[in-house]
């Protein structure tokens, strides 16, 4: 069942940049340098190639030789270019010059893999990174922000996530890595934002790792880039990246426990009495449950079911009605709440924010 609404909300996504061309990162810079690299170093050899056959094929092309009686004339072996054999200087300029090109491109290689690598987490003391966890669920992304700077910190959220820009002004330059891990909870999963990272793949009972760093504030998108079921394509990921200030205000948002909003307590009550508890959480409360995503502050988010839906009051009502008509195969399934307890529910988890 097409919600035509729905779509062009998921199709958000891709009218952000998503070019690993338009690089945010030094991880990235270095990717984009080693494409354009590759791709010069290949355009030469092409047109080098190119440029010899082109030639020979003008220059030693079969001219016609019309005798006076009208009749043409066999082409003579004297009329061939001469033939060599086993020359040396020709033999080692052709194994010299192909040698050089592999050495330079292994040089340019290997240091692009060692700027794109993880630094050792020694390197972290004092450089005000922030550190976090990302857990590929199928089909939605799990964060736990482990710490900020030398603060330790567990705070768990669904999604989106925001971290800080460094800073590139020279009297308080100021930089702000990201580390972050990367484990899976079911399947193999890829995290993908292009302009921030190369990817790296979140594979079952491994933790994988990748860091990057930008001192450009926005919206950075991207997409599991892993195939990982059904709903592979709606595994949309969100990274924002906010100034310094507003960073420290949203993780002290995220630390709260829920808003307790005394007006709701009928629509959380109904939220506490049904199944949801059971896969999701909502600090401060009953609902502890690890299966779905964290809620304690979805109506922070933007978007929901993994960037694919605009959150607003009439999006969620329609997902918590019945998520298989939106995300088909995802794993909450419709739990045929009466109309009632859907607009209890979704009133109450709008004032989560
Ligand atoms: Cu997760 Cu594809």
């Amino acid at each position: 069942m097409p919600n035509f609404q729905l779509l062009a909300v998921a199709a958000d996504n891709f009218l952000h940049d998503v070019s690993t061309l338009s690089p945010a990162s030094p991880s990235t810079e270095w990717i984009r340098f080693l494409f354009y690299f590759v791709t010069a170093v290949g355009a030469f050899i092409l047109a080098v190639v190119w440029g010899v056959l082109f030639y020979s094929l003008v220059r030693f092309r079969r001219k016609r030789n019309i005798r006076s009686s009208g009749e043409e004339q066999p082409t003579s072996a004297a009329t061939e270019p001469p033939q060599v054999y086993g020359s040396i200087p020709i033999e080692i300029a052709w194994t010299v010059a192909p040698g050089i090109i592999v050495l330079l491109l292994t040089l340019v290689i290997v240091r692009t893999e060692m700027e794109v690598r993880v630094r050792q987490p020694k390197d972290l003391a004092g450089a005000h990174a922030v550190t976090a966890a990302v857990v590929g669920h199928q089909w939605w992304w799990e964060y736990i922000i482990k710490s900020d700077g030398d603060k330790t910190i567990d705070v768990v959220t669904a999604n989106e996530i925001h971290l800080p820009a460094g800073s590139d002004n020279e009297e308080k330059a100021k930089s702000r890595p990201v580390y972050l891990t990367l484990e899976s909870a079911d399947v193999c999963h890829s995290f993908w934002v292009p302009r921030l990272a190369g990817k790296t793949d979140l594979i079952p009972g491994r933790v994988n790792e990748m860091w990057f760093e930008t001192t450009e504030p926005g919206l950075y998108v991207g997409q599991c880039a892993e195939y990982c079921g059904a709903q592979h394509a709606n595994m949309l990921l969100r990274v924002y990246i906010d100034t310094p200030e507003e960073f420290a205000a949203w993780l002290e948002n995220e630390m709260k426990p829920a808003v307790n909003d005394a007006g709701q307590a009928e629509g959380q009550r109904a939220f506490m009495t049904q199944s949801c508890v059971n896969c999701h959480t909502i600090r401060g409360t009953q609902a502890h449950g690890k299966f779905g995503p964290d809620l304690t502050h979805l109506a922070a988010r933007k978007t929901f079911a993994a960037g694919m839906i605009e959150l607003n009051r009439d999006n969620l009502r329609k997902w918590i009605g019945d998520p298989q008509k939106i995300k088909v195969e995802c794993l909450m399934p419709a739990f045929g709440l009466s109309e009632r307890n859907v607009n209890l529910i979704t009133d109450y988890l709008m004032t989560l924010k």
